[in-house]
């Protein structure tokens, strides 16, 4: 039986999960990187991320090298991973990964895309099978139950998909991983959300040298 629905994103301090969108094939060609808006979306990911990038395991995963730093953030990075039996993301992020993920993508299980894109699944070496939903949030969930073994459903992003979820009512728990960075615009994690409906309980924090990871449970109003 599937386990919990969560998700485990890093935030920046003023809210925001990524910077304001620019076309993502812009993000990962040559021309690209001479557009100011390109050079500054790239530079504030890579604040965000800057505590990911270093860990050993996310290096080894995403085959950038082996070696690494080991310790907190190793740990809250390897854990993510090991808890996720089946992924759920938006349109948008799986367009990006599509570009950045190594062949081998990085989840190494099922993954449904919820998108208004109709596509055959896309299988990768390595386990991972992107599968593209059509029909919804909740046929995604209800797929992705289907398969995730004894394992927990990561909503992996983006924030629209996430926010959707939320206000579903269908997420058990998540983590954030506070990142010692402003943004002032860009896309809010919790935009859409309605405040009313969701209550909050801190089950954890950690702190690093360099994040805080946050964990909370879920409980509807
Ligand atoms: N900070 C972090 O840890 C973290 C983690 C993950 C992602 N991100 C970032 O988040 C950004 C993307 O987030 P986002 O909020 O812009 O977009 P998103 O949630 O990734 O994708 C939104 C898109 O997914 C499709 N979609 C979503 N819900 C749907 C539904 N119910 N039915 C059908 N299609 C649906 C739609 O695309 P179509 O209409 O085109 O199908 C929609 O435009 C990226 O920059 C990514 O790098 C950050």
């Amino acid at each position: 039986m599937a386990g919990k629905v969560f998700f485990s994103v890093t935030m920046s301090l003023d809210g925001f999960m990524a910077p304001d969108a620019v076309p993502v094939a812009d993000v990962f060609s040559p021309e690209g990187q001479n557009d100011p808006r390109v050079r500054q979306w790239m530079a504030k990911w890579s604040q965000l991320q800057a505590w990911l990038f270093p860990q050993r395991f996310f290096r080894e995963n995403s085959k950038l090298g082996e070696g690494g730093e080991e310790g907190l953030d190793n740990d809250v990075a390897r854990a993510t991973y090991e808890r996720t039996g089946v992924s759920i993301m938006g349109k948008r992020m799986f367009d990006a990964g599509e570009l950045a993920w190594p062949e081998d993508a990085p989840f190494h299980t099922p993954v449904f895309v919820v998108t208004h894109t109709e596509r055959d699944p896309w299988e990768r070496p390595g386990g991972t099978t992107f599968h593209f939903v059509n029909d919804g949030i909740s046929s995604a969930l209800d797929r992705a139950r289907e398969v995730a073994g004894d394992r927990d459903i990561r909503i992996a992003g983006g924030a629209e998909t996430i926010q959707q979820y939320l206000d579903g009512g269908l997420v058990d728990e998540f983590s954030i991983t506070l990142a010692p960075v402003l943004f002032g615009t860009g896309i809010r994690l919790f935009e859409r959300v309605d405040p009313a409906r969701l209550a909050l309980e801190q089950t954890r924090t950690d702190a690093s040298s360099r994040v805080t990871h946050l964990r909370y449970t879920v409980k509807q109003r």
